[in-house]
């Protein structure tokens, strides 16, 4: 039997039940596959890593060993969440790396977007294979790879991930998640006791906020991007859009136009609203947000947000415009 082919009896994860039988057998499975070897994880804080690393940390504890690198370009709040949740509450073995440095000084005056996209995943590989050089005794490598990865891309996380892993890795695979379809990795995640943030979240592309610091990322417009985002996912909270919006994030470009800010002349960046709903993100609409949402979160970006003076929304759907800048 093919091993990477979901088979047609496979019963679909829709309920808390069902998650946890599936979450029995996947813990007795790797139990028998890792005995008492040690495992590691690239765990970026996605919903497919988390909830690899939850079901690995109920099945054999602190022989995984998961690996969080923060490129510096994650949003606010992402790498103290995957802290908080799997080092503290979870007690599991992670190793954290802030990468920050390595990664901005590389990319540094380059602004063409698949350049950018190269050096991010990169770097991320050499930052990785470091750290496993340096750990003992590792004989697997434990994946998020989840369905549709093994339809669409012959079974590589490789490129919706962060450039994927190392290919000259000896390790053995351990890829508890490859049969299930997203919604179902969601379902098994709550059952795992992750929380609904974490679980629920929108889709974030690998290269993170590299993409939305449009052109040569700067470190002051990264920092602005980052706070006016967070501005952005808040309010999107509290209106309940996170529940019902696909993508939402803010763009900052390279430019600067003219504004007025306590009586004087204040240069700032624009920050770009996008908001799509998609089924596939292969052609994506545009999200109708309500005026009064929009000047609420106008008002608190140029207001909160150093270096920011205009709000935009982008009313383009998809195509012709890709659902990220760049
Ligand atoms: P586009 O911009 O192509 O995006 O309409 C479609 C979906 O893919 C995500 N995206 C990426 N995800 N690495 C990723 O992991 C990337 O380099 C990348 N580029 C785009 C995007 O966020 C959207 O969900």
């Amino acid at each position: 039997m093919d091993s990477n082919k979901r088979p047609d009896t496979m019963v679909r994860i829709t309920t808390p039940e069902l998650a946890n039988a599936f979450i029995d057998e996947q813990v007795a499975a790797v139990k028998a596959q890792v005995g008492d070897k040690k495992v590691l994880l690239a765990l970026s804080g996605g919903v497919d890593s988390s909830v690899v690393a939850a079901l690995l940390i109920k099945a054999i504890g602190k022989q995984l060993v998961c690996v969080h690198v923060n490129h510096g370009l994650m949003r606010k709040g992402e790498s103290e969440q995957v802290i908080e949740v799997f080092q503290n509450q979870l007690d599991a073995n992670l190793i954290y790396i802030d990468a920050t440095d390595r990664f901005l000084d590389l990319l540094a005056g380059v602004d063409a977007p698949e350049k950018k996209r190269k050096i991010i995943g990169g770097e991320f590989i050499k930052v990785f294979d470091e750290e496993a050089s340096k750990l003992e005794g590792i004989s697997f490598l434990a994946q998020g790879t989840i369905y549709p990865d093994i339809l669409e891309s012959d079974g590589v996380k490789a490129h919706h991930n962060v450039g994927g892993l190392p290919e000259d890795m000896q390790f053995e695979l351990v890829e508890p998640v490859k049969l299930l379809y997203k919604d179902e990795v969601r379902v098994v995640g709550k059952a795992l006791g992750l929380p609904a943030e974490m679980v629920d979240r929108q889709p974030f592309p690998g290269p993170g906020l590299g993409v939305r610091c449009l052109g040569a990322i700067t470190r002051d417009r990264l920092n602005a991007l980052r706070k006016a985002d967070a501005i952005l996912r808040e309010e999107f909270d509290i209106a309940g859009l996170n529940q019902t919006v696909w993508q939402y994030f803010i763009a900052v470009p390279d430019m600067k136009s003219v504004g007025v800010k306590n009586d004087k002349r204040y240069e700032g960046w624009p920050a770009i609203i996008r908001a799509v709903n998609t089924t596939d993100a292969m052609s994506a609409t545009i999200e109708e947000i309500p005026y009064a949402l929009l000047h609420k979160i106008t008002a608190r970006i140029t207001a909160e947000v150093e270096g920011i003076n205009r709000v935009l929304y982008d009313l383009t759907p998809k195509p012709v415009g890709t659902i990220e800048w760049e």
